[in-house]
């Protein structure tokens, strides 16, 4: 049987990643793997750090998705990978890579998921989780202040340039392709239980 892949999709600061490691902490490493398209943003190791920080990251353009795709097609017919590592405070992939193994569950997240149609297709279950956006860019501001190096100044600055406009423009429309949506992400207990039930569901189908 060949690995169930789940989407997650939703805006920046939506608790995508909340929501993606409390089913992976709740499955286990040893039949869930987990894989994010921002480990995917093109190498720019042509550019100077001026330039990389000019990059609009919100936008379709920023992803490797040829190459995103390929290894969900690879995971998806049970082979590993070998993924990107991508370092936020400079803006470009690290030289490493980390080796993912196929497992029953594979956990995609990432914010341009579902306005991807190559990617689309590829997934058995599309979650979006859904954030108000007050509470998404007071999130962003604290985590990029303290995990990715940025000021206060430069979050907001980016976010009313790009990542506001292209919420609205790809991560927004996007919503109706989900066949869940999660509001208010990590914190639905509810939610989470639910979505939990059905993979422990895939997972006793696939015991024998
Ligand atoms: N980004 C950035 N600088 C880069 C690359 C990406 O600021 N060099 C930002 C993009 O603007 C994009 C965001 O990273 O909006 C994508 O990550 P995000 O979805 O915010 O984080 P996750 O932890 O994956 O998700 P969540 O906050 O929903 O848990």
């Amino acid at each position: 049987m060949r690995p169930v892949l789940i989407g997650l999709c939703g805006g920046s600061g939506s608790g995508k990643s909340t929501v993606t490691e409390q089913l992976y902490a709740n499955t286990g490493s040893e039949r869930c793997t987990v894989i994010r398209q921002d480990n995917y943003y093109k190498d720019q190791s042509h550019l100077s750090f001026e330039d990389r920080q000019k990059t609009n990251y919100d936008h379709p353009f920023a992803f490797d998705n040829d190459l995103f795709i390929e290894h969900l097609k690879l995971l998806r017919e049970g082979k590993s990978v070998d993924m990107p590592e991508y370092d936020f405070s400079v803006h470009n992939r690290k030289k490493e890579t980390i080796r993912l193994e196929p497992k029953d569950i594979i956990l995609i997240e990432g914010i341009l998921l579902f306005s991807e149609p190559r990617i689309l297709e590829l997934l058995d279950m599309r979650i979006f989780v859904d954030t108000d956006s007050d509470v998404r860019i007071l999130r962003r501001i604290k985590r990029d202040m303290k995990e990715r190096a940025r000021s206060l100044d430069s979050v907001i600055d980016q976010y009313m340039a790009t990542v506001r406009p292209a919420h609205l423009q790809f991560v927004e429309p996007s919503k109706r392709y989900a066949d869940i949506i999660v509001p208010e992400g990590g914190y639905n207990k509810v939610a989470l239980d639910l979505i939990q039930t059905k993979v422990d569901h895939i997972l006793n189908s696939r015991k024998k």
